[in-house]
């Protein structure tokens, strides 16, 4: 959908320099953003800055998952509508999830924005300006074409130790409380080829961990070279084949689609790093079925089985949801008993916001906001406890720490244990993007203390 609308006010055709990108989200988001800077650049040489208030462009990159959403999107942009009443040529752009389901109705609500576009037209980002600035229009652009977009893209610029690669697009779960399908259309996996020449040029760059990212990796199934459908598992033996790669992990899975291929895959491949996140959302076969979730508690227990078994050292994380409609306490007592059964090493805890469009909204929001805030007071408790232990368990093992920034603390640097943990210990900049042995000496609640093993 185009919708050209005369702009009230008079654009120049000034050089553009600088951007200023504001991410919310999840890390598709993350990675969204930095293929809207790689295109910004090249299209324009427009170079990233800190502030809205250096940008001549600035771009905010939205979600819509959890509440408030739409609202935090205006209230951002208000501060961003001074900085235009000083300066009109300045150019505002709502990407993301929330401009994806409201559209047209942010250049209605936000006269000063000048282009609405969502996370499968973003490509057309250098396009969109261009016209902005020369027929003084304001575009929205919130089709959805067949991942067109990953064929637009030019060259990720970004070199990190780490680096992020998209793998699929979408969601065709629906579960019943979700915006995702809606936001990012259905799921569409990207060719093994060019996953494998984004990773290689990611490594080439000197990333030595790569995170295949989608919003369910492992329903991945994209035409391989030899011109046959290839899954997650095969994927993930192409990748962790290639030169130079040290660790691989990948985020975010679903419960239904843990295959016995990618479960051995966690005691096959040396470089596939032993943590998982697995969303349950709610221990309650009940709640589950009116989530759509697609298998019930015993299933998800029986998955965990059979990783740990594969993986005996493997960390395990998880989503949840409290006061999804219809809750009762005996369903949110199963919640609190199959975390303590699994005993994750942490885990996200939400409590449930009707989302605009999603069939859960349709049910009466019936859980009141202090049940709510008991229960996820509750969960906390029990997660903040389940992921102390699962810290001390670290301490007096030496760890392989991959190194990645200096850390708060003046002369530490910070990292992370192959199944996740952040490691904090006494270190040089230089160290950053090695892998490291730290001995473990001290566990907190969300991370742990050692100091280097010298060889
Ligand atoms: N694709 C991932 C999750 C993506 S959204 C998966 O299925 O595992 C990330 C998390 O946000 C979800 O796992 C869920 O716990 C939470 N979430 C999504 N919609 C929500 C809603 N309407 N209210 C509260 N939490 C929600
Ligand atoms: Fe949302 Fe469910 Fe899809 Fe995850 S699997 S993105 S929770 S619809
Ligand atoms: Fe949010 Fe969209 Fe990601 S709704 S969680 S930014 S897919």
């Amino acid at each position: 959908m185009r919708a050209p609308v005369r702009s009230p006010d008079c654009m120049s055709s000034r050089s553009l320099d600088t951007l200023y990108i504001k991410t919310y989200g999840c890390q598709m988001n993350e990675y969204d953003s930095s293929r809207m800077a790689d295109l910004m650049r090249e299209a324009y040489g427009l170079r990233l800055v800190g502030r809205p208030e250096d940008a001549d462009v600035i771009l905010m990159n939205t979600c819509s998952v959890r509440e408030k959403a739409e609202e935090k999107v205006y209230s951002e942009l208000g501060r961003y509508r001074l900085i235009k009443d000083e300066r009109p040529d300045l150019i505002i752009g709502v990407g993301g999830c929330v401009a994806q389901q409201e559209g047209e109705r942010i250049l209605k609500r936000a006269p000063f924005v000048d282009m609405v576009f969502g996370p499968q037209t973003y490509h057309r980002l250098p396009e969109m300006v261009n016209r902005i600035r020369r027929e003084r229009v304001r575009l929205s652009e919130t089709d959805m074409p067949e991942i067109e977009k990953f064929d637009h893209l030019p060259a990720s610029g970004a070199a990190a130790h780490s680096a992020f690669v998209t793998i699929m697009e979408g969601c065709d779960k629906f579960c019943t409380f979700c915006v995702v399908p809606y936001t990012r259309g259905p799921e569409v996996s990207r060719p093994v080829a060019d996953v494998l020449d984004e990773c290689r040029s990611a490594l080439a760059a000197g990333a030595v961990e790569i995170t295949l990212l989608g919003q369910n990796v492992n329903g991945y199934l994209g035409p391989g070279p030899d011109g046959e459908e290839w899954d997650f598992a095969m994927l993930l033996h192409a990748v962790a084949e290639l030169e130079g790669l040290k660790r691989l992990r990948f985020t975010t899975s679903h419960p239904m689609e843990m295959s016995d291929g990618l479960i051995e895959a966690f005691a096959e491949l040396d470089v596939l790093m032993p943590y998982l996140h697995l969303p349950v959302q709610s221990g309650s076969n009940r709640i589950l079925k009116a989530m759509h979730r697609g298998h019930d508690r015993d299933q998800y227990l029986r998955i965990i089985e059979r990783l740990r078994k594969a993986c005996p050292e493997i960390a395990l994380s998880s989503d949840f949801i409290v006061g999804f409609p219809g809750e009762t306490d005996e369903d949110f007592e199963q919640t609190l008993e199959l975390a303590r059964e699994v005993g994750f090493d942490s885990a996200f805890c939400f409590k449930y916001s009707p989302r605009p469009g999603t069939p859960a909204a349709r049910s009466e929001d019936d859980v009141p906001e202090p049940v709510k805030d008991a229960r996820l007071q509750a969960l906390l408790a029990l997660m903040r406890e389940s992921s102390r232990r699962a810290h001390a368990r670290h301490v007096g093992h030496v760890e392989e720490v991959l190194v990645e920034k200096p850390s708060r603390a003046e002369g530490d640097m910070q990292g992370r244990t192959p199944d996740f943990k952040i490691v904090h210990f006494r270190g040089q900049a230089r160290q950053a993007g090695q892998i490291l042995p730290v001995r473990i000496t001290e566990a907190y609640g969300q991370s742990l203390r050692g100091e280097l093993v010298l060889a």
